[in-house]
């Protein structure tokens, strides 16, 4: 038989803080950041994000949004045979996210480990999880988008701070007889590491240079249009499957005008572009599988729609993955 790797189940989760962008330009306010509800939806779509609780971490979400992955594939955690985690914002230096969701889903022995691909993460974990399952090296694999982005932010940067926010989402990818992920594209370019960076280093006992995130929005955004659009015409291409084939368009979720400008390339209509961005800002390796995830427990996917999933970010990477539900 040959083997294919197949979505059987999705979830995600987020923390319960909610900020609206007024709540937020409230807080910066008394800090003396300045910002308006009117400016972040305008230029990004953005209309709330969730943080996590201090003592929350990466772990901690993804281990709710697998819960839920695992339950709606209908298996056991003890089925798993492969955990994947995709995140820049681990619970510490190592080990992984992975091992230590391993550890809190109460099951050992199956490889775990984490990728860094900051907002590309997701596409990149999910590729890879399928060239596992096609080589026969797992048959039940969890792969998971988990993030506390707000740890990194600098709330004195308004150009920064009101776009971020926490969150994961997961899947369960099962081998089948029938084919699920159809084509993937991954890439990167670290000519581009400066535009979207957290620049500091655990050295000696202390994080050397800084540790809050730093970008050149404009830079990104410039790059993210073009790649975006060639990733998905590629992985169209090598799935030999055409623009008007695509059911759902499913991109990272940080910029509603980058997502629009995507879906336009491609000549798609809005209303198969999945929109979360609105509710949770950019959580970057969560944000696909968020979508995603609100996407099928709200009845939009069905089972045999053809979903493309993008994402772009630091690195700078890129990358989609084109799959039938
Ligand atoms: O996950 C990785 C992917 N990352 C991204 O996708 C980010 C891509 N980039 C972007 O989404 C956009 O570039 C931003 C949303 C970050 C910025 O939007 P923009 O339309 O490029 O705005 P801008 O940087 O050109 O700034 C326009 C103005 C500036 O004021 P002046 O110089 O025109 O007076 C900024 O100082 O908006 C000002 N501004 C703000 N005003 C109120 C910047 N941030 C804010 C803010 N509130 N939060």
């Amino acid at each position: 038989m040959t083997r294919y790797s197949r979505i059987t189940g999705t979830g995600s989760y987020l923390p319960p803080r909610r900020l609206t962008n007024a709540a937020l330009a409230a807080e910066l306010a008394g800090k003396g950041v300045e910002t308006s509800d009117e400016w972040i939806v305008e230029r990004t779509g953005i209309k709330a994000r969730h943080f996590a609780a201090p003592e929350v971490a990466s772990s901690d979400l993804g281990l709710e949004a697998a819960r839920r992955a695992i339950e709606a594939a209908g298996l056991q955690v003890t089925d798993i045979d492969l955990i994947i985690v995709a995140t820049s914002t681990p619970d510490m230096v190592f080990p992984s996210v992975a091992c230590i969701l391993q550890h809190k889903l109460g099951i050992a022995g199956c490889p775990a480990f984490d990728i860094q691909a900051v907002c590309s993460g997701f596409v990149y974990a999910l590729t890879v999880a399928d060239a596992m399952i096609k080589s026969g090296a797992a048959n039940k694999a969890l792969v998971v988008g988990a993030e506390v982005f707000s740890r990194l932010l600098d709330f004195s940067d308004r150009t920064t701070c009101v776009l971020f926010g926490d969150g994961a989402g997961a899947v369960v990818l099962e081998v089948s007889e029938t084919a699920g992920l159809l084509a993937s594209d991954l890439h990167a370019d670290g000519k581009h590491t400066g535009i979207l960076c957290v620049p500091g280093n655990v050295s000696g006992g202390q994080v050397l240079g800084s540790a809050l995130l730093e970008m050149d929005g404009q830079a990104v955004f410039k790059l993210a249009v073009g790649v975006l659009e060639s990733a998905a015409r590629t992985t169209l291409a090598k799935a030999g499957l055409h623009e008007s084939d695509i059911d759902w368009l499913i991109p990272h979720q940080a910029n509603l005008r980058i997502m629009h400008s995507t879906a336009k390339k491609l000549k798609l209509p809005l209303e198969k572009l999945i929109v979360t961005v609105d509710q949770h800002g950019n959580t970057s390796a969560a944000s696909i599988p968020l979508a995603l995830d609100t996407a099928v427990r709200s009845g939009k996917i069905e089972r045999g729609d053809i979903l493309m999933l993008e994402g772009v970010g630091g690195g700078f990477t890129w990358g989609a993955v084109l799959l039938k539900y």
